[in-house]
């Protein structure tokens, strides 16, 4: 097999922004398109999404754009550019629709029509009351988003590079001319020659201890495009997901709640009701998850050590269950021996999305600055990516809508630059960048253990980076991902060999997922409000006079430097969140 290849576009990553942008791609006239993913394209995470894609179609009850464009920004906590809310609200109908048309088995309402259902955050009349937005395939939505794309990108003769690794992207001279990946089944380095590069190689929650995120989701990306000197923007707000299992992290949808679930603590008390008497259960992620990590603080977890709460859902009727929510279900069965029809299912707030990411203009392109310069022929899209949607707190429903309505952008607009673009030279040096992170880590002194190492990574993001913050903690954490850092430049692979090495790939990865750290935490230690999913109790309230800007994380050396970009406001005024 050639070791060097050339594509107009190539994408990196085959989760739905990946594979919507590669399909937009290939079906403009002319232009080559090939996939660069970790893993077998169906089982990127987005697979993972369960509950579904927010979009207001009004099929169950009235909804429009607008509401949900005034939801995203608010459940934002006003950190959302408005403009990237207004476009999403907008196009995310028209998306929802096309992915029907390619074939995706939505589930369906009597008559016939997309069904859809209550989520987190999501409200008719600008907050009046829970709206049915989300449009669903039982608990399944994101796995048949997967499979639909899979096959429509074949149709559309995509070309699917799988299991290879990107180790480096080719920056020169301000302009991106494609990527350099290590091909997993022989160990060697690949060199794509692109005239466009779309990053969308998903998130990085394996910085944390319990988390809903898979193995693969080690935040790569970012760390690549940090080390290349690009900033990542707003890496201090990252999402607890209220109903992971009990210490697994294992998702259980919000669409649990959406179709009637009730949080409850160790006395039965729907405790919802005190923090969000408007729509309770179905409040932010944000408010959610501090909730409950406030009544196990307050003695009223469950269970003996009074450390996690309860999914009620025994009060639901057993064929609806059975129905839309089943995969979630067997998952509370296996991982727990519990019936969610009988029993109560213990959950606690599990590590599940980065609000903040690679910073794109609304239409995709990457920016290295504040002042949006943008790096030729870069785009990203997705949760490795930050157009500013999500603000300080995504809702619900709108990891799906972002990746196939900023996918689809990437793909058009990567494939209208590249079809007026000359391939620019590559560097004599390519792969130099690439082979040296390979063979020092290949060859290091193996004092330290790449386990050992991410173990104490991930438990002490746990304990002191999680929901709630302090300055002592963080300052802590900050020094602790220094001391990690340090160590892993004694760390080693006991194989040597060129074939299937994973434990090269997985010593690869603590890099990564250290770099993903130190980003959050000093950007954490840097903002002293409380905003969204960010919540320092040391400075408890959101400060919009100084703080209503989006943080931009450089590398700086061995530190971080930190930067800062406006808040594109309209028509929302920030306001108190009340729910
Ligand atoms: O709860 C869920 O089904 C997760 C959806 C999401 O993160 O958007």
């Amino acid at each position: 097999m050639t070791r060097a290849h050339t594509f107009d576009v190539i994408v990196v990553g085959a989760g739905g922004a990946g594979m919507m942008a590669a399909r937009y791609a290939a079906q403009h006239p002319g232009v080559s398109v090939a996939v660069i993913s970790k893993l077998y394209p169906t089982r990127s995470h987005t697979g993972a999404a369960q509950g579904g894609v927010g979009a207001a179609l009004g099929n169950v009850s009235e909804d429009h754009p607008e509401w949900h464009a005034f939801d995203t920004i608010k459940g934002g906590d006003y950190l959302t550019d408005q403009d990237v809310a207004d476009v999403f609200a907008r196009e995310v109908i028209e998306a929802v629709y096309e992915l029907e048309h390619m074939g995706l088995p939505f589930s369906r309402t009597p008559e016939g029509k997309i069904a859809q259902r209550k989520f987190g955050g999501h409200t008719r009349e600008f907050g009046k009351s829970a709206v049915e937005r989300a449009c669903y395939a039982a608990d399944r939505t994101g796995h048949m988003i997967l499979q639909t794309l899979y096959q429509q990108s074949i149709k559309d003769r995509v070309n699917f590079f799988n299991e290879f690794h990107v180790l480096d992207l080719i920056l020169e001279d301000g302009e991106c001319r494609g990527v350099v990946a290590y091909e997993l089944a022989t160990g060697q380095l690949h060199t794509f020659h692109a005239k466009a590069t779309i990053i969308a190689s998903g998130g990085n929650g394996r910085m944390f201890k319990v988390t809903s995120n898979a193995h693969a989701l080690t935040g790569d990306l970012m760390s690549i495009a940090y080390r290349r000197g690009l900033p990542i923007e707003d890496p201090e707000f990252y999402q607890f997901h209220p109903t992971g299992l009990y210490k697994l992290g294992v998702l259980l949808t919000e669409g649990a709640r959406g179709e009637g679930g009730i949080l409850r603590n160790a006395e039965g008390e729907r405790f919802m009701e005190r923090y969000a008497p408007t729509i309770k259960d179905l409040a932010p992620r944000d408010m959610v998850s501090r909730a409950m990590y406030l009544e196990i603080r307050e003695g009223r977890g469950c269970g003996p050590d009074k450390d996690y709460i309860h999914l009620d859902l025994t009060h639901i009727d057993a064929a609806i269950i059975e129905e839309r929510l089943p995969d979630i279900t067997e998952f509370a069965r296996i991982y727990l021996g519990v019936d969610p029809i009988k029993e109560l299912v213990p959950i606690q707030p599990t590590a599940h999305y980065a609000m903040g990411g690679i910073p794109t203009t609304i239409t995709t392109e990457v920016i290295s600055d504040g002042q949006d310069t943008i790096v030729r022929g870069l785009y990203a899209a997705g949760e490795v990516s930050c157009a500013s949607l999500h603000g300080a707190n995504r809702l619900g429903t709108n990891s799906l809508g972002d990746l196939i309505v900023f996918g689809r952008r990437a793909g058009i607009e990567a494939a209208k630059y590249a079809a007026g673009a000359e391939f620019g030279p590559l560097p004599d040096d390519v792969q130099d960048r690439a082979r040296e992170l390979v063979e020092t880590t290949r060859n290091g002194p193996r004092r330290e253990k790449v386990a050992h190492l991410r173990r104490e990574l991930q438990e002490t993001m746990q304990d002191y980076a999680s929901v709630f913050r302090t300055d002592e903690f963080l300052s802590k954490q900050a020094g602790i991902v220094a001391d990690i850092k340090e160590r892993a430049k004694g760390i080693g692979v006991e194989d040597q060999g060129q074939q299937f090495n994973t434990e090269l790939l997985e010593a690869i990865e603590l890099g990564f997922l250290i770099d993903n750290a130190e980003q959050l935490v000093h950007a954490a230690l840097n903002r002293t409000e409380s905003r969204g999913a960010h919540s320092r109790e040391d400075f408890k309230e959101r400060d919009d006079a100084e703080w209503l800007k989006h943080t931009l994380v450089y590398k700086d050396g061995d530190g971080v430097r930190i930067d800062y970009k406006p808040v594109t406001l309209g028509l929302y005024e920030p306001k108190p969140r009340t729910y």
